[in-house]
């Protein structure tokens, strides 16, 4: 495909006053997926007007303070301990555990590979490190891979889409540092036997991290609201580090994230510092460099604003939302659930690929605003649904059943789309 020619666009030689860029910036704003009505399936979560002033006004305060030195900002350091604490209890996290708060999931599961990295060199001289997990881990642990030189062995997924841990065993060698499941994990939504996989590292002698980036919070108080669920957590001996995502199910804003570790001594093997350079001591805690208290000061403020009754009370929400598309699909003429789901995510299919394509069906529910996302293999639909499709899962159903019936009629084969893109 030919690349787009674009001209650039020049900086303004006159600056332009602030209600002037603000209405240009909402005419681009336009064409965005309409979150907060419930509209994205994926991307953004949204817990009401109330709780996303709160979390953008907590934002803006703080969004030029600096958390890359905390003396010159102790508010900083005091609001990302109580935020860990408060990950903390969600996780299980035992006494001794620690962690740092990162700008996201993404940023959380590199950091705990390339802690192990770390570890495992000093301490078994391990030089070509491996980590084992499923095929169904997220991609974040590839990237984790390509950027500090560990390899990534991906073993198959069962019938039911969870580890196949006896495939995990035979995959470990002398140099894997590592074993890695999902609670839940994003494609299929469900969550791995967390027991087996730590008990595999227990076995040998190697780190587990369970990467709960979608459930960290909703599993918890799925467990409150009565959901009996699988052991998932630091309650399960062997697991040695948990990643939760603030930004996805902690209702607050971008750039929010945890990464705990069972012990201070693995999370030393996190941070970075140097002194061989003519700017003094530099000692940083994860990818970043300058880090917005932006993020920091909304996760807190959220948090504080919801508390236990307000995460129960949204998670139900999100619950009764999960189960009246899960029913849909159960009951569905042309569409499968993949899985039946753990937690708040789902994916489904065609039960004939053959006949229906469903990307056709994405990209007509795009034509009516709505943003689901798109995977492979095999090709599906996926859904994470939050607390504000509570108020218009009827809605998203019947234009659903509109675009599958459509999509059916007319044989179209949609676009594959694409989960990240590079732009
Ligand atoms: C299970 C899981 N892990 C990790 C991530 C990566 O998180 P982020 O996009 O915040 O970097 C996601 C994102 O959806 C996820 O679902």
């Amino acid at each position: 495909m030919a690349s787009e020619q674009r001209s650039p666009t020049a900086l303004p030689a006159l600056g332009k006053s602030a209600q002037n860029v603000l209405n240009q910036m909402d005419a681009l704003r336009t064409e965005d997926v309409r979150w907060r009505e419930g509209r994205a399936f994926s991307l953004a979560y949204f817990a009401g007007s109330e709780v996303q002033t709160l979390a953008e006004d907590a934002y803006k305060r703080c969004a030029g303070d600096n958390a890359l030195n905390t003396a010159a900002f102790p508010s900083l350091r005091r609001m990302q301990s109580d935020v860990l604490d408060y990950a903390s209890i969600w996780l299980g996290a035992k006494e001794g555990s620690a962690g740092y708060f990162t700008s996201g999931g993404t940023e959380s599961i590199l950091m705990a590979l390339k802690a192990s990295r770390d570890q495992f060199a000093q301490d078994r001289g391990v030089s070509r490190p491996n980590v084992v997990m499923p095929t169904s881990a997220h991609a974040a642990f590839a990237k984790a891979g390509a950027y500090f030189g560990i390899e990534i062995r991906r073993t198959p997924v069962k019938s039911d889409w969870r580890a196949d841990v006896d495939a995990m065993g035979e995959a470990i060698d002398e140099n894997t540092i590592m074993v890695a499941c999902s609670a839940p994990h994003y494609p299929q939504g469900v969550i791995d036997d967390v027991p087996a996989v730590a008990a595999l590292a227990q076995r040998f002698g190697i780190n587990c991290h369970v990467d709960a980036c979608m459930g960290g919070v909703s599993l918890a108080y799925l467990e409150r609201l009565g959901r009996k669920l699988p052991a998932w957590n630091f309650s399960v001996p062997g697991v040695t580090s948990m990643s939760v995502d603030l930004h996805k199910f902690g209702y607050t804003s971008k750039g929010a994230s945890v990464i705990m570790y069972a012990d201070k001594r693995t999370r030393s093997f996190q941070g970075f510092i140097t002194d061989d350079w003519l700017g003094g001591m530099y000692a940083s805690s994860g990818m970043l460099g300058t880090k917005s208290g932006g993020p920091i000061a909304a996760a807190w403020a959220v948090m504080n604003h919801l508390g236990d009754n307000g995460y129960e009370a949204l998670t139900q929400r999100a619950l009764n939302a999960t189960t009246r598309l899960a029913q849909h699909l159960r009951q569905h003429p042309s569409l499968q659930l993949r899985a039946e789901p753990d937690a708040l995510l789902l994916s489904f299919g065609a039960k004939d690929p053959q006949q229906l394509n469903v990307f056709a069906i994405a990209d007509l529910l795009w034509t009516k605003g709505w943003y689901v996302d798109r995977q492979t293999p095999p090709d599906s639909l996926h859904c994470t649904v939050n607390a504000v499709h509570d108020q218009v899962i009827d809605l998203f159903l019947s234009d659903l059943d509109w675009a599958a019936e459509t999509a059916l009629q007319s044989g179209t084969t949609g676009d594959v789309g694409q989960y990240g893109t590079m732009q």
